[in-house]
């Protein structure tokens, strides 16, 4: 039997999102490995289990490991394991519990989320302070948890005294802290601090952490630090619909990520695309940085149309539609001549719409 040809180009690559690459081929091997045979079902089987040392390497020795699909499940079931139902979650307007899980916090967890807006995604002790009122008030949900993101949706970073000191106004005010790391492996490669540095050390209290972001098939973790600061945890993963049955596979992924620093080489290779892409159109005519790329993402400003053109040659995504701010985003598997194909074409299509302009 001949295999039938991908209905894709395996060699396409664009600047969208760092979930639009394939899987790492060690990840793949992985999976490969913990194939064939049978294996206790629901997280009981070996993967599973001696990942909880892998992420107490990681994340201490407390750390306890709760394998979810994806991100915002890991999120739904972090906040709800952290409150009461009349609780709230103070965050940044910008962050993805916000903006982009379709109300599930809200709908699935039945939160109530204290948005705050921030200047780049960042939230301070000074703005969790905005949100913070109302304690004891029957009238108006209880703050419990403070949601801060690393990296941030913008694609900005808190360095680790920033954490440490949300963490501790935080925990002065009775509020635990939860950090969505979809993105923690390319802070703490830009940080080059390890990943317990802005986490277990200064006293976060639970993670969400990403892996289909950085080479992943799929799979995410909700990493406990603090047990004490959460309940339910099992229960909630099952009653949200992310208990997999066949865990090995999800597991032995994180696995071949966390062992062998592939999770730390990914994320910079990633940084270091973005790096080099912030460079090469830093100065062309008519583009606008609107901040540093610290991690990997750089955000633009460019006229609509001329985005628009770019779009049909690599696949990116409008950011802000009101102000024509872009974000182009690399990935594990990001070339340099990835890189160097797109900003020609950035300052193609720029020249063309200089010259669009003077016909016009
Ligand atoms: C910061 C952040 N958190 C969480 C998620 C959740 O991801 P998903 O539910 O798509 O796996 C994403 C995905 O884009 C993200 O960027």
């Amino acid at each position: 039997m001949t295999n039938p040809p991908p209905l894709h180009d395996p060699d396409a690559r664009g600047f969208a999102s760092d979930n639009y690459a394939g899987i790492h081929p060690e990840i793949l091997e992985a999976i490969t490995r913990a194939n064939g045979g049978h294996q206790v079902a629901y997280g009981a089987d070996v993967y599973t289990q001696h990942l909880q040392g892998v992420f107490q390497q990681h994340f201490g020795a407390v750390a306890t490991a709760y394998p979810v699909f994806n991100g915002t499940g890991a999120n739904v079931i972090s906040l709800q394991a952290m409150t009461e139902r009349w609780d709230a979650v103070i965050c940044a307007e910008s962050a993805h519990i916000n903006v982009d899980e379709c109300g599930a916090p809200e709908r699935v967890a039945g939160l109530k989320l204290l948005a705050v807006p921030t200047s780049q995604g960042k939230l301070t002790p000074d703005l969790v302070d905005l949100a913070a009122g109302g304690r004891g008030d029957e009238h108006r949900a209880q703050p419990k948890v403070v949601s801060i993101t690393q990296s941030t949706e913008l694609g900005t970073l808190y360095s680790v005294d920033e954490v440490a000191a949300i963490v501790e106004h935080a925990h002065a005010r009775d509020l635990a802290v939860h950090l969505d790391g979809a993105r923690i492996a390319n802070a703490a490669a830009a940080l080059d601090v390890p990943m317990r540095a802005f986490t277990t050390d200064v006293g976060v209290d639970v993670v969400s952490f990403g892996g289909t972001k950085n080479g992943m098939m799929v799979g995410e973790c909700v990493v406990v630090i603090n047990p004490d600061a959460v309940r339910g945890m099992a229960f909630l993963r099952k009653l949200s619909m992310q208990l997999a049955s066949k865990m090995r596979f999800v597991s032995v992924q994180f696995d071949a990520l966390l062992s062998d620093d592939l999770w730390l080489r990914n994320a910079r290779r990633a940084n270091a695309m973005a790096a080099r892409l912030e460079a090469a159109v830093r100065g062309v005519d008519g583009v606008e940085l609107k901040r540093a790329a610290e991690v990997n993402s750089v955000f633009a400003i460019l006229p609509a149309a001329a985005a628009g053109r770019l779009q049909g040659r690599y696949p990116f995504y409008v950011w802000d539609e009101q102000s024509g701010e872009v974000r182009w985003m690399t990935s594990f598997d990001t070339t340099e001549a990835d890189v160097d194909g797109f900003a020609v074409a950035l300052r193609e299509e720029m020249a063309a719409e200089v010259s669009r302009g003077q016909a016009g």
